[in-house]
């Protein structure tokens, strides 16, 4: 028995090495021995006093607890053969520091096997699994969770023949290779990174490309999958390119992998739900996609990785291009960037700070029908929602809407 957790059968142990563990971490689930024994609560700080008594007490790992039902339910065999191949091909680039041609074939193989596998899969019931034995594997599973979801997506757009889905799913599953190149401690840093690790960390996509140019059987859908899959819709990402002449595949592997990212837990954050990663997914429309983009990601996630649900409610408030604020009314059924929504301030901007002005008479308006308004987002921070919900009650417009949103 695990003390102090009422269900341990129902939960995944996960373990963290110490020497990884930058000191005054704190982690939001509470750590413990191998034997169970609780060493430190949730959020409490972790100084470095705390991990060489910690060290000494019970060895470098550590453990946490996750809900065993993050587990998905995709094709479980091929899953653990692909977990399998990644482990083998990462672990032979550490030893040799190379890609080899007979490694890429495997991986090719592998992909096709995904491919087929969802393809004969119930995508209504479809969730990724989120298998993070330890923190060191992380990059196992996400490289087969990111080549998942961009074979469902670019398979969605119908834009692409099979042999472009298959080559485009490598390169989305290849796309984190060059963290290979990282040292171990950069790679699996808990804390932020200071200016040179990121420097370091954003040379992936180039290293990534360099080991595998060299390979005759590489296609370049491939490499370019992998090269620009940290580039931005505002042309701030990783090497500043204009977006607009990049091709769509690394930009499919981007909006994956961040949804991936958002929704697998990390010793230092608890994995955001898919509404919550879907709600901030949708906060970077012309930011850091363009907008027909994330529609078709929230779109085909919204039906497949969300029990068909939509990720915001009636209630929940809309930011609109305008620069206005509205509530959503009805959700769009076509589609789900375009809901109905009753349009009631705006956001303005006097000296350095930005206040909400509240219309007289709020404006019901179809985000399908209208050509000037379009969605910029749900509005996340609790503190904001807060206050306008109060605003409203004393303004007494719109009552029927202010109800507060649960996604448990
Ligand atoms: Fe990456």
């Amino acid at each position: 028995m695990i003390s102090g957790m009422a269900d341990s059968g129902n939960k995944q142990k996960i373990s963290i090495d110490l020497d990884y563990i930058k000191p005054d971490t704190s982690f939001v689930y509470p750590l413990y021995s191998n034997e169970g024994e609780k060493l430190l609560d949730e959020r409490e700080v972790l100084t470095a006093s705390r991990i060489r008594q910690i060290r000494e007490l019970y060895g470098s790992k550590i453990y946490y607890y996750i809900p065993g039902n993050s587990r998905g339910m995709v094709a479980g065999r091929v899953y653990h053969k692909a977990w399998n191949h990644t482990k083998r091909v990462l672990d032979e680039i550490l030893s040799t520091d190379k890609f080899t041609p007979d490694a890429y074939r495997r991986t090719e193989d592998i992909i096709n096997d995904i491919i087929e596998e969802l393809k004969a899969k119930d995508m209504a019931i479809l969730t990724l699994i989120k298998d993070m034995r330890s923190f060191d594997e992380y990059l196992y599973n996400h490289s087969i969770n990111v080549g998942m979801l961009t074979a469902l997506m670019a398979q969605k757009r119908r834009k692409y023949s099979e042999a472009e889905v298959k080559k485009i799913v490598t390169g989305a599953y290849l796309s984190d290779i060059g963290k290979m190149k990282l040292e171990k401690e950069v790679f699996n840093k808990p804390g932020k990174l200071t200016e040179e690790e990121l420097i370091r960390m954003r040379l992936h996509p180039q290293d990534g490309y360099n080991m595998l140019k060299g390979l005759r059987e590489v296609d370049p859908i491939v490499l370019q999958t992998i090269l620009f899959h940290h580039e931005r819709f505002d042309d701030e990402g990783y090497y500043g390119l204009p977006y607009e002449t990049l091709p769509t595949s690394p930009k499919i592997v981007s909006i994956c992998d961040m949804y991936d990212a958002l929704t697998s837990p990390r010793p230092f954050r608890k994995a955001y739900t898919p509404p919550e990663a879907l709600k901030i997914i949708a906060g970077t429309i012309d930011k850091k996609y363009d907008r027909q983009l994330v529609s078709d990601f929230i779109n085909m996630a919204g039906s497949m990785l969300n029990n068909s649900q939509s990720f915001y409610r009636r209630g929940d408030f809309c930011q609109l291009n305008t620069g206005e604020v509205s509530v959503v009314s009805d959700i769009g059924t076509w589609d789900i960037l375009k809901p109905k929504v009753i349009v009631f301030g705006r956001f303005e901007n006097t000296g350095s700070r930005s206040s909400l002005r509240f219309f007289n008479n709020p404006i019901e308006v179809d985000l399908a029908k209208d050509l000037n308004r379009k969605m910029d987002g749900i509005m996340m921070h609790p503190k904001i929602i807060e206050a306008v919900r109060i605003k409203l009650k004393e303004k007494k417009m719109l009552l029927d809407y202010l109800y507060s949103p649960k996604y448990d």
